[in-house]
């Protein structure tokens, strides 16, 4: 049984997905303006079409110029969106923004959110299963822009063994940052976070872009879990990553990647983010993103959520090895009322040895070294975070 000790799996359940809007910052006795100023979107519609004298970036200048008085608008400014659709995003207050959205040209201003992961569920799920015909000589032509967390390019998802040079029409760019090659399959790269590259760390986007148009990889399994073979729906598809997101993603960052997709020439946009709450059209970063992608004819798949719908699942844990017999489960506090998050020093060992034990604790202060030293056989911790629960295997 010494593997099992090894092995400890530790689940964390999900719980409330808890969004997180960003309000705008309340004024507080001593707090200077700029302390109240944060990232607005201003949103100003299509760019005009007529007129080649117009520079987009000067206009939002002289936009922003008429409210941060006395001060130079270009300090305040984030980025300007101006390749597919006009706007930008800068730093201000809500009395700025207020004022900005009184001015004519402009159709909103609302405060950067945040967005979070969503995944999506497997094609066969809604019927394409892995016998459905596709034809490779004209997907091979077919573009989808990855709206995420960046790429693992050296993935055998990405392989670009069998495929020829990017189709003529792509006007995009290897911009991977430091440490980034693209090749046949991942034609495109472009980053908009704090990274140096659109190098993927977290797995997100590369998972995302694997199902849209991964290659087929057979023999996979997650630890062991669910063998089988890994497949995007058009694997002769490109793919031209843009990445918004390291840990999370904010609007300002997640119009600019679309603003470059649409621009570069792709033909679908595949997203799966999102805030978790309902918002207008003209203040939703992926609405505004996914109509102008629309107007190029260039269709978006955005994922519709990780909520479900609100009923309780009841079935089997999983786990990654054969489990030699059946073991009791205890609640960490069974064992003593302080040991719930099985903190250090609180589990008696004469009650857990021989057990698994439910710690009421999350995944960042996963509790193994203390069910382990006194004695059980497992742990299972129960995470109130949906955000960052995540599958963790000892050592
Ligand atoms: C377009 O926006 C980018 C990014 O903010 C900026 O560097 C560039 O100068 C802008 N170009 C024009 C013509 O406004
Ligand atoms: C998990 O989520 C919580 C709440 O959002 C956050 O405070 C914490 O830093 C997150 N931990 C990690 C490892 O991302």
């Amino acid at each position: 049984m010494q593997w099992l000790l090894h092995h400890l799996v530790c689940l964390s359940l999900q719980y409330i997905f808890s969004a997180l809007v960003v309000a705008a910052a309340s004024s507080q006795p001593g707090a200077t303006d700029d302390d109240n100023k944060q990232v607005y979107i201003v949103y100003m519609g299509s760019l005009p079409t007529t007129g080649s004298e117009y520079t987009p970036q000067s206009h939002h200048i002289s936009i922003l110029q008429q409210v941060v008085e006395g001060r130079s608008a270009v300090d305040f400014l984030v980025r300007s969106y101006n390749r597919s659709f006009n706007g930008f995003a800068a730093r201000i207050s809500s009395d700025e923004g207020h004022k900005i959205s009184g001015m004519s040209k402009v159709v909103s201003v609302f405060p950067s959110k945040t967005l979070h992961f969503h995944t999506t569920r497997s094609w066969d799920f809604i019927g394409f299963t892995e016998d459905t015909k596709s034809s490779r000589t004209g997907e091979s032509d077919v573009i989808i822009g990855v709206i995420d967390s960046g790429i693992w390019p050296e993935s055998e998802s990405f392989c670009d063994q069998g495929f020829g040079p990017p189709p003529q029409k792509w006007k995009g760019q290897c911009a991977g940052g430091e440490n980034f090659i693209c090749n046949n399959k991942i034609i495109g790269a472009r980053f908009y976070d704090n990274d140096r590259s659109a190098r993927d760390n977290i797995g997100h986007g590369s998972h995302t872009a694997s199902i849209a148009a991964g290659n087929k990889v057979s023999r996979v399994s997650f630890y062991g879990m669910a063998k089988g073979n890994a497949r995007g729906r058009a694997p002769s598809a490109r793919i031209a990553v843009y990445k918004p997101c390291d840990d999370s993603c904010s609007d300002q960052q997640v119009l600019a990647a679309f603003d470059d997709a649409i621009a570069d020439g792709v033909d679908i946009i595949t997203i799966s983010l999102g805030g978790g709450y309902h918002q207008p059209f003209e203040n939703d970063a992926v609405a505004i993103g996914a109509f102008h992608a629309m107007e190029k004819g260039i269709l978006t798949v955005h994922s519709a959520g990780n909520f479900g719908n609100e009923k309780t699942l009841v079935g089997l844990g999983v786990n990654s090895f054969v489990m030699s017999g059946k073991f009791p489960l205890i609640f960490g506090s069974d064992s003593d009322k302080c040991a719930r998050t099985c903190s250090d020093g609180y589990l008696d060992s004469k009650i857990v040895k021989g057990n698994i034990v439910l710690c009421e604790s999350d995944m960042t202060t996963c509790p193994f070294d203390e069910p382990l030293s006194a004695g059980a056989v497992g742990a299972i911790a129960l995470g109130t975070n949906a955000d960052n629960s995540t599958s963790y295997i000892d050592p």
